[in-house]
């Protein structure tokens, strides 16, 4: 067993080990959820208290497996990780930071994708990293290629090796000037955490913008560093020579939100959840709209449903401020009960529509492009990205045997059996736990019915 499980709790336990789930569907989804800390910024928060000299708060953080992994990552490099003041909070002291074996880093790195963005701060401390092969949810190749190039612009020597990377930095880390191919979010906050504290100033363009960035430049302004965001996707860091600890409340995991919002449509329920603010949701909210969804945005939440009957709608994922491609999947699944054809282009990852077949063998009329409809020119033109999937609905979905691929993906299949007459067997949920805290009690709180059979 991995640390990963013996630190999870209670409930993440019982997800961990619950891969496979019997759902009883076509009841409608009523109650309230709430929604902690984003996993997308979280994470990344977790990982900068390593460049601090003293410790940390990280507040709002939940209860996921990603966590887990980051944690006993931190502890093995000797931040001495704790329960803060209040439930939910971390506190993380990083002062007595060592390096690690690099059996004990592969060991703890799960199948998280989070190791890669430890690069800079360990350069930084230790002048050395070393960073397992990465896991993280099959959505694609998934490569590296913008990290590691920006950390050999700072002077990061890389060294690859059967079983990860090994890196240095023999001279230091200097500022950099760094045109990243595509607005990734995980190369832009590799290079935020590489450049605080690297000597000199970095000038990012092309930097990706998402809240879940923003929210970790604030964090790392708490710590002392000096950052700014200018026009046209370009950020600067003028690198400083200490950071200090921060004390932040993660902004909510509008992630998260997007997918109790759809399985409130598909299943035709009325879902609350506390927590979700309007902002970082825009242009999730504006779409849902148009699929003839209902919102009520409230003080402390939003109450999704419908509005009447549901629409089909041509949406394209992007990078932020676009519509996010983590929201495709839940939302397919409440356009398989729209009336008329929904087009979704697929433009961030190339292997993000897997999760639709399971849709199909449950009745759904859905057919995707591998290539995409339109063959025009493509956003990394090295790249070929975008797909579509073709959406004809209603169907009536009816239950049946299916394995979940991915976090995103898999919640989409849980909600298609949901929304299906009869019963469904789920196998491999346990992956939900890296991304959505206590979810076999937020599905029973909104009435679902459902088993836990192995
Ligand atoms: C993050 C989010 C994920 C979200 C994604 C896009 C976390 C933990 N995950 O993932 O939920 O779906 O942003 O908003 O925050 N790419 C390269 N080379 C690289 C890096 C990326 O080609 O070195 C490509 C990827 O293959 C992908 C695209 O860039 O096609 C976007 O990836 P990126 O924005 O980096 O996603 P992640 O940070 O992995």
């Amino acid at each position: 067993m991995t640390l990963v499980e013996d630190t999870a709790t209670k409930d993440n336990a019982k997800s961990a080990a619950g891969e496979t789930l019997s759902i009883h569907g076509g009841r409608p989804l009523h109650g309230r959820v709430e929604v902690k800390g984003a996993k997308n910024l979280v994470t990344k928060a977790m990982v900068a208290s390593l460049l601090g000299e003293a410790p940390s708060v990280l507040r709002d953080v939940p209860d996921i497996s990603d966590v887990a992994v980051v944690r006993s990552l931190l502890e093995v490099h000797g931040v001495r990780v704790e329960e803060g003041d209040e439930p939910g909070s971390l506190r993380l002291d990083p002062r007595d930071v060592q390096s690690a074996h690099m059996e004990e880093i592969d060991a703890h790195a799960g199948a998280s994708r989070i190791p890669i963005l430890f690069c800079g701060p360990l350069l930084h401390q230790l002048g050395q990293a070393f960073i397992p092969d990465l896991g993280g949810c099959r959505i694609g190749d998934r490569p590296i290629d913008f990290h590691l190039d920006a950390l050999r612009k700072f002077g990061a020597v890389v060294e690859k090796l059967p079983s990860g990377i090994r890196l240095s930095a023999p001279r230091g880390l200097r500022g950099a000037s760094i045109h990243l191919p595509y607005p990734s979010v995980g190369a832009t906050e590799q290079v935020l955490l590489t450049a605080v504290r690297a000597r000199g100033v970095t000038e990012l363009r092309n930097a990706a913008i998402e809240p879940e960035i923003m929210d970790l430049i604030a964090v790392l302004q708490k710590m002392g560093a000096i950052i700014s965001y200018e026009p046209n996707r370009v950020i600067l860091i003028e690198g400083v020579e200490r950071l200090d600890g921060y004390d932040h409340r993660a902004i909510f995991d509008r992630n998260e939100a997007a997918s109790w919002a759809s399985a409130a449509l598909a299943t035709d329920g009325e879902i609350f959840v506390g927590g979700a603010k309007q902002q970082e949701m825009l242009t999730f909210l504006n779409v849902l709209r148009k699929v003839g969804g209902s919102f009520d945005i409230r003080e402390d939440g939003i109450l999704f449903r419908r509005g009447g009957d549901l629409r089909p709608v041509t949406v394209e994922t992007d990078v932020h401020p676009g519509f996010m491609t983590d929201w495709q999947q839940p939302l397919i699944v409440a356009l398989t009960q729209a009336t008329g054809q929904s087009t979704v282009h697929e433009t961030v990852y190339e292997n993000r529509f897997g999760f639709a077949e399971a849709l199909v063998k449950m009745g759904a009329d859905i057919t995707v492009y591998p290539h995409g409809l339109q063959g025009g020119p493509r956003r990394v033109p090295r790249r070929s990205l975008e797909q579509a999937a073709v959406i004809n609905g209603p169907t009536a979905l009816t239950g049946a045997d299916i394995t979940v691929p991915d976090l995103r993906g898999g919640y989409s299949h849980v909600i298609a059996a949901l929304t299906a007459d009869g019963t469904s067997t789920v196998r491999n949920v346990g992956i939900l736990s890296r991304g959505y805290e206590k979810f076999f009690d937020k599905l029973t709180a909104l009435g679902a019915d459902f088993d836990v059979v192995g």
